[in-house]
Order: structure tokens, then C-alpha cells, then sequence
């Protein structure tokens, strides 16, 4: 019996590895993933190792170019937002997690993945659906809904008790649950569960407070081909080093902070604070590019699907048919998305100030209150509202007459 665990190294997942081993007798493959996280990863190797994980069963593993390519861009050409403000810098991160998982179940001949996700939230809802989705005979252990291991204390004799080491910091209960990656960070629970009570500010980890940020506006140029940025300030650079750069940029000026109440898919509601400085700005750059280049037709219809298509990525329905669905049309939408946009950074905002693309369709022809030279006929326009006015006025009628 075999089974891949998503380990972070953390005091958690190493609780998990060696309960597996107790409670199963199975030996346990682990996979740590760097996803832009920030941490160092090799002493998630070194602590594997320590407890009694062999060299060939450790996997670690640098994703951030696929996951910023094969599933945060993808992404923004939707400019998915959930419930009008969270960016889903966790949700988007789960599928590619799974889909390794999956992959080196398959490698190692293990029939079962495991995750440290709770019972109570959605990122066991992620992983599981998309590791079904990726083999339908897959395993899968959630040691959270199973075991008995239900208060720090008695995580910490299990600990003890299985020569796991604790950080000092990670005795006590910790202050905040906390996930990030490349493209974002949140943090839940405990210390932030009153959502009367703002957040204390060592909960932010990395961006400035926007009071701190510089008092001069900077400027930044993004250039997008196909609805994906592909360099910054004429610099051409790959997914991650950009998103990268750009996080950089959003940190300094206290951009993309988020104090949030969001309804889980499991149907309870939950706090958290989020900080995406870079995929804030990026999203603003790429509705500017946008702004010039999709008519009206391509745009509002991608709109009206995007809460749908932000809704399936937060409930783990990446692996779905009706996401590839509307990622097909997305991604068409996205044909002649392609020119640059000019940012100002100030004090935790980020704002287009300037576009300008080859493929536009702004004419300034058209739309001049010079005289445009016969471009357009405003005697069109008169024709054009009293036909739409028809309906309003039969209605306007009958209402009069029924009153
Ligand atoms: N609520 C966010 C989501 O469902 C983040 C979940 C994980 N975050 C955490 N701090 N454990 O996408
Ligand atoms: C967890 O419960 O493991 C984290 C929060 C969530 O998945 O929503």
C-alpha cells in the first residue's frame, strides 16, 4: 500500500505523514511544491527524510511556471473575480496540486493521495473532485475528517510521541491559518474569525500599508499578446518572473488588500484577509487592454459567464467539462487582445492611464465631437432610438390606459 501526501513541511503535514504510516502501515510518497510560497523548500526534504521517508519517495518540485502559465493566465483572461472582490489565488493553485498528486500515484504505483485540508472548507472539495476527475479510481484520505487528533494539545502529544520536532512558534495555537503562493496570500481563522474586528497589521505579509507606500506615483507599461502580459516596461519575461515582478511592484505600493467575508462552497460563511499586489495590478492592465481591443458584443458576453466561471474555479471544478467550456470561449475572446497599458501605482491603487494596441478598435473618427469628416452620420441616430423607443412607448401607453 502506497499513498502520495501533499506535504508542506510544516508541523501539520508532518503530523499527517506519520499518522498515515500508523494508521494505514502504508508507505507515504510526499510531494512539496514550490508555487511561489516564499519558503525555502529543502528543509521540507531534510524533515521527510527525518522521519523515516526514503530519498526516491520525496518529490519537491519548482511549478510556479506551469501554474502561472497553465492556470493563473488562463484565469485572468476571464478576469475571474468570486463574489465581486476575491482574485481565488488559492482556488487556482488546488487542480495543479491534485494533478501532481494524481501523476505520481501513478509513477510510484500508489492507489491513494492524501491532503491536510479540513473538513469544513473548500480546498478538500478542490482536491478531491479534481483527483477524481483526473482517475476515477483514485483514493483519496482527508486525515483531518478522520482521526481524533481534534485540539492542539493532542496534535502536539502526537507529535511528541512520534519524534516529529516542533518550532518553538508552533507550540501554542497558531494565531492564523495561512496559504500562499505566487499569486497570492490568505490567511483565516482564529485571531481573524470576528469579522467586526479589522485585521492587526502583522497579518499582512506582502505588501506595504498603503499609508507607508511612496508619496510619488510610479509608472509601469504592461504588454499583453492574446489576452496573456508578456513583459513589463518593454522587458519581455516568462509567466512566473513576470507575475513576479509585479508582485514586487504591488508590494511597494500597498497594492491589493482584501478584508472579506465569502460564502464557502460547503455553505458556511468565512473571513479572511487576502493580498494579491500582483495579480491586482495585472487585472486592472488586462481589462485596459481589453477596454481597446473586444467590441461590445465579445466583451459583455464574457462578462456575464465570468461570475459562473469564477464560481467553478472556487467550488474545484477546474478538471470540468463546462469549465474547458468557457475557457474555450475565453480564450477566443482573447484573439486580438494584445497591445500595452500604461499604470500609475499609487498608495494602494493601481489605474490605467493609457492603452494603445494594433489591434484596436477605438476611432477616434468616430467618436470625435470635432467634426469627424463624415464617419458617422448623425442623422442615423434618430431612426436608431425611435425603433428602440417603439416597445418603451406601446408599454407606456397600455400603462397609461390600465392605470
Ligand atoms: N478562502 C480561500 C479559498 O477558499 C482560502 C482558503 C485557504 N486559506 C487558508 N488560509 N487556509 O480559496
Ligand atoms: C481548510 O479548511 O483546510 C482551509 C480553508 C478552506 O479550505 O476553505
Amino acid at each position: 500500500k502506497k499513498v502520495v501526501l501533499a506535504y508542506s513541511g510544516g508541523l501539520d503535514t508532518s503530523i499527517i505523514l506519520k499518522w498515515l504510516q500508523a494508521e494505514y502501515g502504508c508507505e507515504v510518497i510526499t510531494f512539496t511544491a514550490d508555487l511561489g510560497q516564499g519558503e525555502e523548500l529543502e528543509p521540507a526534504r531534510a524533515k521527510a527524510e527525518l522521519l523515516g521517508i526514503k530519498p526516491e519517495n520525496i518529490h519537491i518540485e519548482d511549478v510556479r511556471e506551469e501554474f502561472v502559465r497553465d492556470y493563473v493566465f488562463p484565469m485572468f483572461r476571464a478576469n475571474a473575480v468570486y463574489e465581486g472582490l476575491y482574485l481565488l489565488g488559492t482556488s487556482i493553485a488546488r487542480p495543479l496540486i491534485a494533478k501532481r498528486l494524481v501523476e505520481l500515484a501513478h509513477q510510484h504505483g500508489a492507489d491513494a493521495v492524501a491532503h491536510g485540508a479540513t473538513g469544513k472548507g473548500n480546498d478538500q472539495v478542490r482536491f478531491e473532485l479534481s483527483a477524481y476527475a483526473l482517475d476515477p479510481s483514485i483514493k483519496v484520505i482527508a486525515p483531518w475528517r478522520l482521526w481524533d487528533l481534534t485540539s492542539r494539545t493532542k496534535l502536539i502529544e502526537f507529535a511528541e510521541a512520534n519524534q516529529i520536532p516542533i518550532a518553538k512558534d508552533k507550540r501554542g495555537e497558531a494565531p492564523f491559518s495561512v496559504d500562499a503562493n505566487l499569486l497570492h496570500t490568505s490567511s483565516e481563522g482564529k485571531a481573524l474569525e470576528n469579522p467586526a474586528e479589522e485585521a492587526p497589521d502583522y497579518v499582512y505579509a506582502r505588501t506595504v500599508s498603503p499609508e507607508d507606500a511612496p508619496d510619488t506615483p510610479e509608472y509601469i507599461e504592461i504588454t499583453f499578446e492574446k489576452g496573456d502580459a508578456v513583459a513589463i516596461n518593454g522587458q519581455a519575461m516568462s509567466p512566473a518572473t513576470l507575475l513576479t515582478a509585479l508582485n514586487d511592484h504591488g508590494r511597494k505600493h500597498g497594492i491589493g488588500r482584501l478584508d472579506f467575508v465569502e460564502n464557502r462552497f460547503v455553505g458556511m460563511k468565512s473571513r479572511g484577509i487576502y493580498e494579491t499586489p500582483g495579480g491586482t495590478i495585472l487585472l486592472e492592465a488586462h481589462r485596459g487592454i481589453e477596454q481597446i481591443t473586444l467590441d461590445s458584443g465579445s466583451g459583455h458576453l464574457k462578462d456575464s459567464l465570468m461570475p459562473r466561471y469564477a464560481e467553478l474555479i472556487y467550488n474545484g471544478f477546474w478538471f470540468s467539462p463546462e469549465r474547458e467550456m468557457l475557457q474555450a470561449l475565453i480564450d477566443k475572446s482573447q484573439d486580438y487582445v494584445s497591445g500595452t497599458v500604461r499604470l500609475k501605482l499609487y498608495k494602494g491603487s493601481a489605474n490605467t492611464v493609457g492603452r494603445w494596441s494594433d489591434m484596436s478598435l477605438y476611432s477616434e473618427a468616430h467618436v470625435t465631437f470635432e467634426d469627424d469628416a463624415g464617419a458617422y452620420d448623425q442623422k442615423d441616430a434618430a431612426g436608431f432610438i425611435r425603433l428602440n423607443a417603439l416597445r418603451l412607448k406601446l408599454i407606456g401607453n397600455r400603462n397609461a390606459r390600465v392605470k
